[in-house]
């Protein structure tokens, strides 16, 4: 087998991103796997672990995410559970099986009052529940 083909799993694949992501897959020499909560859904820390138990991944995208911002803001249970704990459970999953794990962030992580344009290092002050939640999701994620 070609060791430079790669295996790409995507969560949360059926979203705005996952959608450009099986665009690009088509002319892509690598091997995607595409899933949504139905095949795997990252808030059960044991789907994720059984899934990389029987598959070969070398990768995770991960597109998963509570993205209704205004809607976050009465149920911050349900946005904590997805971009929050959903995003431990992944990375911890990716931690132990080896798996580079590509996490997306978000402008609500900052607060808009920055006059230069943002860079990654760049202080993280949200100013909502999506973008705390996203916010802690990714600081597992790292
Ligand atoms: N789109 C943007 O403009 C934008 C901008 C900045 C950052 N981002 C970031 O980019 C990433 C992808 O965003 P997106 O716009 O593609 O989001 P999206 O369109 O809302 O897609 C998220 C996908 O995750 C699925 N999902 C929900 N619960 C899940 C679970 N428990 N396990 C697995 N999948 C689940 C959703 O299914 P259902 O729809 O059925 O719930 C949906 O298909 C996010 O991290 C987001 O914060 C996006």
């Amino acid at each position: 087998m070609d060791k430079t083909m790669k295996t790409i799993l995507v969560t949360g694949g059926n979203g705005q991103l996952g959608s450009e992501l099986l665009a690009i897959s088509k002319n892509s020499p690598h091997t995607f796997i595409f899933t949504d909560y139905l095949e795997l859904d990252i808030t059960k820390e044991k789907t994720i672990t059984t899934f990389f138990e029987n598959h070969t991944i070398d990768y995770v995208i991960n597109c998963a995410a509570y993205t209704a911002v205004d809607k976050a803001e009465e149920d911050s249970l349900n946005a904590t559970l997805l971009n929050t704990q959903g995003i431990q459970f992944l990375a911890h999953a990716c931690s132990s099986f080896s798996i580079p794990l590509i996490h997306i962030s978000t402008d609500y992580v900052f607060d808009g009052k920055s006059h230069i344009p943002y860079v990654e290092t760049s202080l993280v002050n949200p100013q909502s529940v999506y973008g705390t939640t996203k916010l802690q999701g990714e600081q597992y994620a790292l």
